[in-house]
């Protein structure tokens, strides 16, 4: 067990401190960093989906006048380390995916440096790709990354003799981060000193993997990023375009060089979600007892680079059944590398085996929050250790309460407004609790505790949150802290990833503030300074610490367009301790927003021929707007976890979006009688 921090700020709904600055539009982002005589960058990239560059022609390009520099994987700088075949870009003439970079060119406007890049013409070795995933392919692997397959018992004998089975495939579509800030790098390389003002999650990963890259020592890096508009995990890694303004930098010593990506180019380069195909089959009772539960998913990445998505992890801790099986399998294609998306692994692979538990509870006509309450494990079904807290059943029914699910009629197409169809639908929610590597420093000066961290801000509040908990942990009134994140020069913090930056970054300012107290008592002298830092859980080893959640969709259906609205959105959830509830129902909100955009909207469609994905932008590419969302509402339950942290946080930046797809692909369901088991739901597949 754990101290748990004394609470005061934490809890209460202090808003945002960096509020003002953002809707002023002060706040400084990385593509605005305040520096003078600033060039612009823009990336060359490969109009073919395989094959090698033969040649390159810059003559015209760099004749544009206000052209700086253009520079092509024929005269670019050698890096140091080109293990990461994703950011290695311009080292060899081998073209992986349609849109890699193989050029840069440099400019004394943004304008000037897009018209060049247009300029260079480009000659080829074309070769045939292979960018079309599905589960019948002969080369599909099991990747080393994770555990790739697990087995309990025999799914295989458990089956046939279950009174009840449902054996499905589910499809998830290919989805995009797309914040609403784009990655965006300034670079300045100066006296030996790269500088970058990125937009990241984690200036010090972002530095590590900087300095690496081009062999420098970490403290000849420099990473600030104050300000984040939106990540989801897209800026969690570097991605190629920060290797291209680092690599810009060089060329033009001592001027700053800004390079965002456009909209089109995001989709290429800045990771995405991969489709999955999956296989569910449930066997129970016929109390809805589940004997089996299998997940077999199919998944792609990339030829160059892997990156495996986890999405039968969930399936393993979910429900109680002395059967499992899970398995993911890999297609390797000539793509764009997939990376981390909201919840990766957690968000689709909820999708399919919560759509299936309501097939299920269809077919014995139990009501599907009862069928989970059957199911429920008294212990972690994976590893056989006891929850720290398990909270699903509570938000299940504290979720109906609120939502107003008693009475529903379980048969559907029961429930008719004029001409609209009326539907409800349920689906469980579950996140891991992370924790990384942190360290914190907190210096006293008159009346004045700063404290320092390189965390990350993405618009989730950390300005706001973390100085709720070091006031609290220093006793003191959340206006004598004042907090600096963002900036390497601050002590090492870890990437806001996984939900973990709250529970990391808190537990190392409570670990100094606890020292400084300790040291110094209330009182401290001028000058006092202390150290804190944090790492595993230790009892992590004893408890599976999970977050859960219900997420509750009412849909309208239009009887003749098919038209889909989601009338009602509701999510409860149990996270632990709640730091701040403006700022929590912001990012849960969010997720959920995001959950019902790939339940209906979300859906990059690759074309075959080119390899390209040809709904690059904003207007094709559907996220939702206000008009697509009518009463949203995510609250939580009091949820006290000594296990996880000395804050009893467990991270809430990725719940919010996992089962929400499941929930209105059950409520079409309930509506209109049409299962649809690939999304996104579009009108077409309800005729
Ligand atoms: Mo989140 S996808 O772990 O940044």
């Amino acid at each position: 067990m754990t101290e748990l921090l004394e609470t005061n700020a934490v809890g209460t709904e202090m808003l945002r401190v960096d509020g003002a600055a953002k809707v002023t539009g002060t706040a400084p982002y990385a593509y605005e960093a305040d520096l003078a005589d600033a060039v612009y960058c823009t990336v060359v990239q490969a109009g073919i989906a395989r094959g090698r560059v033969m040649r390159m022609h810059t003559t015209e390009a760099e004749a544009m006048p206000g052209v700086l520099r253009v520079l092509t994987l024929f005269d670019a700088e050698r890096i140091a380390d080109t293990s990461d075949t994703e950011l290695a870009i311009m080292q060899d003439d081998r073209v992986p995916f349609r849109g890699r970079i193989i050029g840069l060119v440099i400019a004394e406007s943004s304008e000037t440096a897009r018209h060049a890049a247009d300029r260079v013409v480009i000659e080829y070795e074309q070769w045939d790709h292979d960018v079309v995933l599905g589960e019948d392919r002969q080369d599909l692997y099991a990747s080393s990354d994770f555990a790739a397959d697990s087995e309990e018992g025999d799914v295989r004998a458990a089956l046939p003799g279950a009174a009840v089975r449902i054996e499905r495939r589910y499809a998830t579509a290919m989805t995009y981060s797309s914040p609403l800030e784009p990655h965006a790098s300034t670079a300045l390389w100066d006296k030996g000193t790269l500088t970058l003002w990125d937009s990241t999650q984690g200036v010090h990963p972002a530095r590590a993997t900087i300095a690496s890259l081009f062999g420098l020592p970490q403290e000849r890096v420099r990473v600030v990023c104050p300000y984040v508009g939106g990540g989801f995990g897209s800026k969690g890694t570097v991605h190629a375009h920060t290797v291209v303004a680092s690599l810009a930098a060089r060329l033009v010593p001592g001027r700053p060089v800004r390079l965002a990506l456009t909209r089109q180019q995001m989709f290429i380069h800045t990771g995405y979600r991969t489709p999955t195909i999956q296989r569910i089959r449930l066997g129970a009772d016929d109390e809805g007892r589940l004997s089996a539960i299998a997940v077999d998913v199919v998944e792609q990445t990339s030829r160059i680079k892997e990156f495996a998505e986890q999405s039968a992890m969930p399936a393993r801790v979910m429900y109680a059944a002395p059967n499992r099986h899970t398995t993911h399998r890999l297609a390797a294609l000539d793509v764009p590398v997939p990376s981390w998306v909201r919840a990766p692994g957690e968000c689709p692979g909820m999708f399919g085996p919560e759509v299936a538990m309501d097939e299920l509870a269809s077919e014995l006509n139990i009501d599907p929050i009862e069928l989970r309450v059957r199911n429920e494990p008294a212990r972690d079904p994976d590893t056989g250790k006891p929850f720290s807290t398990r909270n699903l059943v509570a938000c299940l029914r504290t979720g109906a309460k609120r939502f107003g699910w008693a009475g529903r009629d379980p048969r559907p197409r029961t429930r008719r407004d004029g001409d609209w169809l009326l539907g409800t639908g349920v689906a469980a929610s579950m996140y891991p609790v992370n924790r990384q590597e942190a360290t914190a420093r907190i210096r006293y000066t008159v009346g004045r505790y700063t404290v320092e961290i390189g965390a990350a801000e993405l618009g989730t509040g950390t300005w706001t949150t973390l100085r709720q908990i070091a006031a609290d942990a220093l006793a003191m009134p959340t206006e004598s802290v004042e907090l600096r994140i963002g900036d390497t020069a601050y002590p090492t913090a870890s990437v806001a990833g996984g939900s973990s930056g709250m529970t990391t970054w808190g537990t190392a300012v409570v670990d100094a503030a606890r020292a400084m107290r300790k040291k110094f008592g209330a009182a401290p002298p001028d000058g006092a300074e202390a150290h804190g830092k944090t790492s595993s859980n230790p009892a992590a080893e004893q408890y599976a610490m999970y977050a859960f959640g219900a997420q509750f969709a009412e849909v309208r259906v239009h009887a003749d367009t098919r038209e889909i609205q989601v009338s009602r959105l509701h999510g409860t959830f149990a996270a632990g301790r709640i730091i701040n509830p403006v700022t929590a129902r912001s990012q849960l909100l969010g997720g959920m927003t995001m959950g019902l955009s790939m339940a209906l909207h979300e859906n990059g469609i690759c074309d075959p021929c080119t390899g390209h994905v040809v709904n690059d932008d904003l207007a094709e590419y559907h996220v939702p707007t206000n008009a697509d969302i009518a009463e949203h509402s995510a609250d939580w339950i009091d949820e006290h976890d000594p296990y996880v942290n000395p804050i009893g946080s467990k991270g809430i930046g990725e719940i919010g979006i996992v089962g929400t797809a499941a929930a209105v692909v059950n409520a079409i369901y309930h509506a209109t009688g049409i299962r649809v088991r690939d999304l996104p739901v579009t009108l077409d597949k309800l005729f």
